[in-house]
């Protein structure tokens, strides 16, 4: 008790403050000491990317031995699909400007669960090109884009030639007999004339 009571008047007799405003400026302190140092992040931190996969799924994980990629020549938009991700037996493959990329090393970001797993089985230029996530813009349609969208596009083309292997080209889906005899109706019924 002695020494509860000669710390108070040390207090008193040093800050000129009765300890209970001394108590209550120190929480103060530390408060605004917190809030303000919660502002700032530390130089280390700063320079840390930010975390982009979330929790890629484990039948992808990073420490699965990588396949090595196979030439697949020409497939259509619905075939690459297949290259989704949803079959782990099958490799994730990405599209830009109708080269398409093995990108099952970069299974964290394309893989399921991963940050950009909608590019995944997919032709993507236009997205990359607007750096947009929306699945209309996921597709290779480069209609309407200007100059600051292609050069965008070309870098993302660059990056993926360093980084991936290309395993084939993205080629129309085929015309079945079914297909071309519903566009020649479709094309009488619009021109009946000709
Ligand atoms: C908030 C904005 C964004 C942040 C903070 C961000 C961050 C990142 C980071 C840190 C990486 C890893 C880079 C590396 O290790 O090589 C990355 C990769 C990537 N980002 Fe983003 N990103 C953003 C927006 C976008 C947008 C808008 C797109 C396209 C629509 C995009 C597409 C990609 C792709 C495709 C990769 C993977 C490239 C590869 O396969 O190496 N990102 N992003």
């Amino acid at each position: 008790m002695g020494l509860y009571k000669s710390i108070m008047e040390e207090i008193t007799f040093y800050t000129g403050l009765s300890p209970t405003a001394f108590f209550t400026v120190l929480a103060m302190m530390v408060v605004v000491y917190r809030t303000v140092s919660a502002m700032f992040v530390s130089p280390e931190d700063y320079n840390k990317p930010p975390v982009v996969s979330a929790r890629p799924d484990s039948r992808f994980a990073e420490t699965e031995p990588l396949r090595e990629p196979v030439q697949l020549g020409q497939l259509t938009d619905r075939q690459l699909r297949a290259y989704d991700g949803s079959d782990p037996s099958k490799p994730l493959l990405m599209a830009i400007k109708g080269q398409i990329y093995d990108v099952s090393s970069g299974r964290n970001f394309y893989g399921p669960g991963g940050s950009y797993a909608m590019f995944a089985g997919k032709e993507c230029s236009r997205a990359l090109a607007l750096l947009s996530f929306k699945p209309e813009d996921i597709n290779g349609n480069l209609e309407g884009l200007d100059e600051p969208e292609l050069k965008i596009l070309e870098d993302w083309e660059f990056k993926f030639v360093e980084k991936y292997p290309k395993v084939g080209q993205l080629v129309p889906e085929q015309r079945t007999q079914q297909n071309e005899l519903k566009e020649q109706i479709e094309d009488n019924l619009e021109n009946p004339n000709e």
